[in-house]
């Protein structure tokens, strides 16, 4: 389901907190973690949610409520998922870690809360061996295949940085048997937002690795798949249909299980596809203008708006698309290639744009200065991956159900931004 902004007070919303915002609907949101739920219905199914892709504390309470599971990739988020209420602990290990490298707070918290470590280097294995961690641990493997939307967002195959690659998997469980770390948990996820199809054969391709690998694990009991769930970003795309995946996870389990002669839990692993179609970024047109056709190329018309890629660096990021919206006097007018772009003093701060391309015009309604302008779409990665660059705060957040919207994250002050400063002498 896609949002529907006839529904949602924006202009007196944008009146009262000022623009631009994340509009959250609950009920999307709430939608979407139930049909991940109904897919990993049954026993030795269970699905994490990403907590990357947006990690506000009531994205992740309904993730618990619909009865899902956390990857988390840094020690704060393992404990932001403890605030949210998770349970910490390896029995059953319901907040995963997952990285390939240790950092901040990351170890400790990780001996302290014996939150599963999934181990995406070698290296990691030596790290806990010596801080004296004794427990169970996951493995992220790279299986040599994959695909994203971007080639940065591809995480299997020689080009990917991610896991251990599969041929070492024999180094990898004797240096684990030496630390005393028993394997009980292999991991692959080898791609973000690839075609729908693609993701099918992938996912399956997938499976087949697991049933190879996993009599070489005696301590394994659950493998995941990963996420990388497709989300249909531009308009016309069907969506992503849970009803291709889950045959492959009760394949999964019937295999894996019988190979193994017990049980083996089945884990996915989604962050996009619970939160990308939940959420919008709400800015306002400040200005239009005009550059001409010269010896360099060819004039355009720009949509200047308040939101910029410190709010949403997506499209500058990987040149992704996110549908736009006008609201206001000029919404009705006939489509002519605009270029959207924002605040910040960089040429790539541009919401049109591809892969290719800086700009990518785009068929929208001349709007008047002063409507607002929606980027849809925006729920993952989008407020998790804002920053505060130019010292501009980070933008609030409102949550929207059965009719009430409650602000869930204010708008960051000057004093949020210089919060760490300090000036203290080091010896
Ligand atoms: N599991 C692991 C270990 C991951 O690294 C990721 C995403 C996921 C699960 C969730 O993938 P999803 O279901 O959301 O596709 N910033 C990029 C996406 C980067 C994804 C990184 N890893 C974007 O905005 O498209």
């Amino acid at each position: 389901m896609a949002m529907d902004l006839s529904q949602y007070p924006l202009s007196k919303l944008a009146d009262q907190i000022g623009t631009p915002f994340y509009l959250y609907d609950g009920g999307i949101l709430r939608d979407n973690f139930k049909r991940l739920g109904a897919l990993t219905e049954g026993p030795n199914l269970q699905a994490r949610y990403a907590m990357k892709a947006n990690s506000s504390r009531k994205v992740l309470e309904m993730a618990r409520e619909a009865g899902s599971w956390i990857d988390a990739v840094s020690g704060n988020e393992v404990l932001r998922a403890g605030r949210a209420g998770f349970a910490f602990g390896d029995q059953p290990p319901v907040i995963m870690f997952t990285a390939d490298v240790f950092r901040d707070n990351a170890l400790t918290t990780v001996l302290e809360h014996q939150v599963l470590p999934n181990v995406g280097s070698p290296g990691m294995i030596r790290d806990l061996r010596d801080a004296g961690y004794r427990g169970p641990i996951a493995v992220r493997l790279n299986p040599g295949f994959g695909h994203g939307h971007t080639q940065s967002c591809d995480t299997g195959g020689p080009s990917s940085k991610h896991g251990i690659w599969h041929e070492d998997s024999d180094q990898l469980r004797a240096l684990a048997k030496q630390a005393g770390l028993p394997i009980v948990s292999l991991h692959c996820h080898v791609g973000t937002g690839p075609e729908l199809r693609e993701f099918d054969t992938n996912m399956r391709k997938l499976v087949d690795f697991f049933v190879d690998v996993l009599p070489a694990f005696p301590d394994a009991t659950s493998v995941n798949l990963g996420g990388g769930l497709p989300h249909p970003y531009r308009p016309g795309k069907p969506a992503y249909d849970l009803a291709w995946y889950r045959p492959v996870l009760l394949d999964a389990v019937e295999r894996l299980g019988r190979i193994k002669g017990r049980p083996i839990r089945v884990e996915i692993e989604p962050g996009r596809y619970a939160v990308a179609g939940m959420a919008a970024l709400v800015c306002r047109v400040h200005d239009i203008k005009t550059t001409r056709d010269n010896a360099k190329g060819r004039g355009n018309s720009f949509i200047m708006v308040d939101a910029g890629f410190n709010d949403l660096i997506r499209p500058a990021m990987y040149g992704s698309y996110h549908h736009i919206s006008i609201l206001g006097a000029g919404a009705g007018r006939p489509p002519e290639p605009l270029v959207v772009a924002g605040p910040l003093c960089e040429s790539g701060d541009v919401f049109t744009r591809d892969d290719h391309e800086l700009l990518d015009p785009r068929p929208l309604p001349r709007p008047d200065v002063g409507d607002l302008l929606v980027l849809h779409d925006a729920g993952a990665y989008g407020a998790a991956m804002s920053s505060n660059y130019v010292s501009m705060g980070r933008v609030p957040q409102v949550f929207w159900e059965n009719g009430t919207a409650t602000l869930i994250a204010r708008r960051e002050t000057l004093d949020d931004i210089v919060r760490a400063e300090c000036d203290e002498p080091l010896t």
